[in-house]
Formats: structure tokens, C-alpha cells, sequence
């Protein structure tokens, strides 16, 4: 890569704009994290009402647990991933991960935070069109300031393991809808997060498809011992997961199902 290339921006740019953080704390690789949410609730400011979307939601997540979260449309699951995963915060209620409260963290530590300890992946991938699939992947480790050779490395090592060995200068647009979800899989998972969220990341794909992908999930659930919280509308892909939290009108039906 040269100093011109768009890659070379972002990282120059980055780095600035990082100067002033002092947490160089590793992270936990190879772990997950323990959840634990308390009397959450979640309330938005609309048209003059308050609309309390979620009400007084207390779980907890064990370590490298693997669980969907099901619901009707509406029903505030991703409101709750927002919230879980720290970008948005919630109106009161507690959350911590492994014993540290989220909620009271300040904004460098919070941004470094969900850098490094959160993955996401969305229903549509939010890969970045200008960059190929392996600067995609690459993006965590310059965020948290890896040098390059070492994010490179990490990058090529997640994406052969979704199968992607092949595709590493393609851009998104050059994907097909499964290869640019594992391209999003493995940019989430490239610093090895203790928590994995996701948001019906398997909702935009045709059924072979999605369950390739919810397959990849599970499989690096068990190799990593991530935890994962994975919204679903599909029944069948819910049931292959060990835990379901199943929400209605912002509140818990049945809590954690084992
Ligand atoms: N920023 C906001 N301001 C006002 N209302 C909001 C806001 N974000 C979400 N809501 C409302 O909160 C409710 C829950 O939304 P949420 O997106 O969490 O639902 P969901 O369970 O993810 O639904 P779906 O399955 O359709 O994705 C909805 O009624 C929505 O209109
Ligand atoms: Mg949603």
C-alpha cells in the first residue's frame, strides 16, 4: 500500500485524532464477557410523549453464551442492542460487562471500549464501498492503533477463516450478499471482542445462505468462547442457539431459556 492510498488516510488521520487516549490496556482475546442488564428501561421523547420502548428489563449472560432475541417488529430488540452495545444510552438501569458498569463510563474510555470489547454486525453489512475487504477488516486494529503489519495479519488470518481467502482485494460492491456479511462477521470479530452483537444478520439473505452465515456464528462461538446476542425473526435459526430471550412490548416474555 502507499502513503496515497485511501487506507493510508484513514490510519495517518486516525492516529491524530487518538493522540490524547491513555488506555492501552490488551484485550481479553479468546474470552467472553459476562452480562449482566438490571431493571433497564429505555424511554424516546417523541412528538411531546414519551414512548417507554423498554421497560425494566433485567438478564444476565453467562460467559461465551449464545443467545437470539426474538420479538415482533417493534418490539425494542434493536433499541436494547443499541443500548447493550453502548451507542445509545439507556434512560436508567444498569449494564455491566464482566462487573464494569458500562453506563458510567466517560466518552474516551467509552469509545475505546466498544472498539475494542464489541463486535457488531447489522442486517445490512455497513462495509465501507471505497475500501477492499481486507481494509474493511483492517479498520478495528488502526482504530485501536495496531501497527499495520500485525493488523494485516489479524485481518487475513478472520477472513481465511470465513472462507474469504479469495476475495481479500475485492471491494463490497464486488461481493455477493453472503461474502459481504462475512466480510462484516469478520471486521466484528477481527480483535476478537468478548461480546458479539448482532442485528438479523442473516435477515437480508435467502435461507441457504443465512444459514451458512448463523453456521459461522456458531462455530466461532464455540472456537472463541464469544458471547453472542443475536436478534433473529427466524424460528429455526433461534432454535439451533442454546438461549432465547424473547421480548414483547419492550419487556422480557421469558426471560434466558437454556
Ligand atoms: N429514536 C427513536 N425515537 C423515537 N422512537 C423510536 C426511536 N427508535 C426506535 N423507536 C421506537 O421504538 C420501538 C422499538 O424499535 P426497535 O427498532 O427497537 O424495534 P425492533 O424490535 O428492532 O423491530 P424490528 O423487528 O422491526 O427491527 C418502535 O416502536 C420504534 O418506533
Ligand atoms: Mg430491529
Amino acid at each position: 500500500m502507499t502513503a496515497s492510498d485511501p487506507l493510508s488516510k484513514f490510519r495517518d488521520s486516525f492516529g491524530k485524532s487518538m493522540e490524547t487516549s491513555t488506555d492501552k490496556r490488551p484485550a481479553d482475546p479468546h474470552g467472553g464477557a459476562r452480562i449482566c442488564v438490571q431493571d433497564l428501561c429505555k424511554s424516546f421523547e417523541h412528538g411531546g410523549r414519551t414512548l417507554q420502548v423498554l421497560s425494566n428489563l433485567s438478564f444476565e449472560l453467562e460467559k461465551g453464551v449464545m443467545a437470539a432475541i426474538m420479538g415482533a417488529s417493534g418490539a425494542g430488540k434493536s433499541t436494547l442492542l443499541h443500548v447493550l452495545g453502548t451507542l445509545d444510552l439507556p434512560t436508567s438501569g444498569s449494564i455491566l460487562f464482566n462487573d464494569e458498569s458500562v453506563t458510567s463510563m466517560g466518552p474516551t474510555r467509552l469509545a475505546e471500549f466498544r472498539n475494542r470489547s464489541i463486535g457488531f454486525v447489522f442486517q445490512f453489512h455497513h462495509l465501507l464501498p471505497e475500501f477492499t475487504a481486507l481494509e474493511n477488516v483492517m479498520m478495528p486494529c488502526f482504530i485501536n492503533r495496531m501497527d499495520s503489519a500485525l493488523a494485516e495479519k489479524k485481518a487475513r488470518a478472520i477472513l481465511d477463516r470465513v472462507g474469504l481467502t479469495k476475495r481479500l482485494t475485492h471491494r463490497p460492491g464486488e461481493l455477493s450478499g453472503g461474502e459481504q456479511q462475512r466480510v462484516a462477521l469478520a471486521r466484528a470479530m477481527v480483535l476478537e471482542p468478548p461480546l458479539l452483537l448482532a442485528d438479523e444478520p442473516t435477515g437480508n439473505l435467502d435461507t441457504h445462505t443465512g444459514k451458512e452465515i448463523h453456521d459461522l456464528f456458531v462455530e466461532l462461538n464455540r472456537e472463541r468462547g464469544t458471547t453472542m446476542l443475536i436478534v433473529t425473526h427466524n424460528p429455526k435459526l433461534a432454535e439451533m442457539m442454546p438461549s432465547c430471550l424473547k421480548m414483547e412490548d419492550g419487556g422480557l416474555v421469558d426471560g434466558i431459556l437454556s
